[in-house]
């Protein structure tokens, strides 16, 4: 249906902004929040290099919720303030860890995770959900990623 090819030898701000395109040109006018998440997990594993796991988790109550991704099955339910992904859902920021052996309380959901980069998604100030991403590599990701995923994140705000 799409195919999208952006190069990931180029700088990250440039692969991020096609990325950030080819997800805005998926989503726009779909107004089902799951649709949109699984397409944008497709995305991210298909286009992101080095991951072992790529998805959302939606904020529900004060848990999170698995919601559409691409890799092994993980937790399903993560309270709020637990792990990474609890930690960025709780304080509402992006949270970029380059060891997760030495993050406390991280939730080993594939043995094979090394380093993690978690975005919540905001909706007026509040959490609707995080994207997740997970690589077997320590320290894969770094601050043009995250702000990468954040810009993301903003575009996702109104359609998930
Ligand atoms: N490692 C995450 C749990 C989710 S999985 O990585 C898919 C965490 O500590 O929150």
């Amino acid at each position: 249906m799409h195919e999208f090819a952006a190069d990931p030898a180029q700088p990250k701000p440039e692969f991020y902004r096609e990325l950030v395109a080819a997800a805005d040109a998926l989503t726009a006018g779909e107004p089902d929040a799951i649709a949109n998440m699984a397409n944008v997990a497709a995305l991210l594993w298909q286009l992101v290099p080095e991951l072992n796991w790529a998805g959302f988790y939606r904020a529900i109550g004060d848990e999170l919720v698995l919601g559409p991704f691409c890799g092994k099955p993980a937790c399903i339910r993560i309270p709020l303030g637990q792990g990474v992904c609890g930690a960025a859902a709780a304080s509402k920021q992006s949270q970029l860890v380059g060891d997760v052996t030495a993050f406390p309380g991280h939730i080993a959901c594939d043995s094979a995770s090394r380093s993690e980069l978690v975005v919540p998604v905001l909706r007026e100030d509040v959490v609707v959900a995080v994207i997740d991403l997970d690589a077997p590599r320590p320290a894969r990701f770094d601050q043009a990623d995250l702000e990468g995923i954040e810009a993301l994140a903003a575009l996702l705000s109104r359609r998930i």
